[in-house]
């Protein structure tokens, strides 16, 4: 991706940590569905999702505001909790003490393109809104990183955006899109949305086969493992 447009993305989301949650909680910020409940009621099934699915040692990648740290946390062994952005580990850590689980928690702040992952190995890796703002090229990457971070039996779970008719009426399948802050300041960023067959296609360009859980008018969830080596 052009480094101007990546610099745009990571301080869009640096600085839009603190209203950050307000798309999941209030269906306020950058929604394409006319309809803030929606929002509300697919956050609530992704919530249970998470909750069921994630288990042992996690890796929360990128973190954001670490949303759906309190639906999965409490029955998991350790969380590690990875963003480029301080802004949006603040807001994770403060989470973390609220719902007591900070001593389960690890916070790092790094661009996850540049770290080696080597060495380390998780039971459920959880990509939450991500993949979506990835290129071709970024994806691959980013898949092999995650892949060689989950243990054999490794389960990684995907939140993203669905494409649909209704989301064409606002929004084009993909390229950049201008996001704004709740006091009108603006940026660009590159984002795509997933169809059925996009999800299946990119379990078969990855080698996993993907589950998918939920597939809403605003949100989906998908899961899958690495095929066993022989
Ligand atoms: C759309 S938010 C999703 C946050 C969270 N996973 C969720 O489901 O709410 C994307 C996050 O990716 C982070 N991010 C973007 N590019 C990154 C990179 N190269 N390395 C680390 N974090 C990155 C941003 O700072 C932001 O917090």
């Amino acid at each position: 991706m052009d480094q101007t447009l990546k610099q745009s993305m990571m301080a869009y989301y640096s600085e839009r940590a603190p209203e950050y949650d307000e798309i999941y909680t209030a269906g306020k910020g950058p929604t394409s569905i006319n309809d803030p409940l929606t929002y509300k009621e697919e956050t609530n099934r992704l919530k249970q999702i998470v909750n069921t699915l994630c288990a042992g040692d996690i890796l929360d990648v990128p973190s954001g505001t670490a949303f759906w740290l309190p639906s999965y946390a409490h029955h998991c062994a350790t969380v590690l909790l990875v963003d480029q952005s301080l802004k949006m580990l603040k807001e994770s850590r403060e989470r973390a003490r609220q719902n007591g689980l900070e001593d389960r928690c690890s916070f790092l702040q790094t661009d996850i393109f540049n770290y080696d992952w080597a060495g380390h190995q998780f039971d459920t890796v959880l990509v939450g809104f991500f993949i979506s703002h990835l290129t071709a090229e970024e994806e691959s990457l980013f898949f092999s990183k995650v892949c060689d971070a989950l243990k054999p039996s490794g389960k990684l779970l995907i939140l993203d955006s669905t494409w649909s008719q209704e989301r064409a009426k606002t929004r084009n399948k993909e390229g950049e899109q201008a996001r704004k802050l709740n006091d009108g300041t603006e940026f660009t960023i590159y984002k795509k949305y997933f169809t059925l067959a996009d999800i299946e296609t990119l379990g078969k360009k990855f080698r996993l086969t993907f589950d998918v859980h939920y597939f809403g008018r605003t949100f989906c969830a998908f899961s899958g493992r690495r095929p066993p080596t022989t």
